[in-house]
C-alpha cells in the first residue's frame, strides 16, 4: 500500500515518482556528450525522500551506450522551506547540500565535498531542480580540477510512474 505523505514533504512532492529523460554534458577539461537519465524519488512515510539517479551515454542515434555517473541519496526537509540533501557517488565523493524549495522549484549548494584518496578533485556544486511544464529540469554545475564553479550537466526529463 502507498504510505501517505509526511506532510513535512509538501513543499518535495513534486518530486516524487520515476523520470526518464536526456541531458548534455561537458566541461573545460573533457568531451561534450548526452546522456540518458532515470531518476527515482521515493518516500515510506517517514519525513524524507529516498533518490536514486542512473545514467548512460547516449550515441548519435540516440542509442544507449556505457552507464555514466549513478548517485543515491535523501532529501530532508527542514522548517522554513529549507533542504538537506547527502549524496554519495559510485566515483569516492559524496556532497552534503543546503538549499531551499519553493514553488515547485529547489536549488542547492554544497556545505561540505568529501572525497577519498583515489577521487577526482570536486570541490564543491550547485544544482537546480524545477518543473518545465510537466517535465523535471535540473542542472548541475561543479567546482572541479582547479576550475571555477560552472556547468557540467544539465537534463529534461519526463515522469514515467
Ligand atoms: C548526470 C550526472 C553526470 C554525468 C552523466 C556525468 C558524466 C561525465 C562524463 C561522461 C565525464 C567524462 C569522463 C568519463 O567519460 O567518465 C565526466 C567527468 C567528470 N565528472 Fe561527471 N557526470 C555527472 C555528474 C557528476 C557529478 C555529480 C560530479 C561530482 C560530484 C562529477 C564529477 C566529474 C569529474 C570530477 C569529472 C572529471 C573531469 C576530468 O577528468 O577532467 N560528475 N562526467
Amino acid at each position: 500500500m502507498e504510505p501517505e505523505l509526511h506532510p513535512d514533504l509538501k513543499p518535495l512532492e513534486f518530486l516524487v515518482g520515476e523520470w526518464e529523460g536526456a541531458g548534455v554534458g561537458g566541461y573545460p577539461t573533457i568531451e561534450s556528450f548526452r546522456f540518458g537519465q532515470h531518476i527515482s524519488f521515493t518516500h515510506d512515510g517517514r519525513p524524507f525522500l529516498s533518490y536514486t539517479s542512473r545514467t548512460w551515454l547516449l550515441d548519435e542515434e540516440g542509442g544507449l551506450g556505457r552507464p555514466l555517473a549513478v548517485e543515491t541519496g535523501y532529501w530532508r526537509p527542514l522548517p522554513d522551506h529549507e533542504v538537506e540533501v547527502t549524496l554519495t557517488h559510485s566515483t569516492g565523493i559524496v556532497e552534503i547540500y543546503l538549499g531551499n524549495v519553493a514553488f515547485n522549484r529547489v536549488e542547492l549548494r554544497t556545505d561540505m565535498v568529501a572525497r577519498t584518496a583515489t577521487a577526482k578533485e570536486v570541490a564543491a556544486g550547485h544544482r537546480l531542480y524545477g518543473l518545465i511544464g510537466e517535465d523535471l529540469g535540473w542542472a548541475y554545475d561543479m567546482a572541479a580540477m582547479g576550475k571555477p564553479l560552472q556547468s557540467h550537466v544539465s537534463a529534461q526529463l519526463k515522469r514515467v510512474t
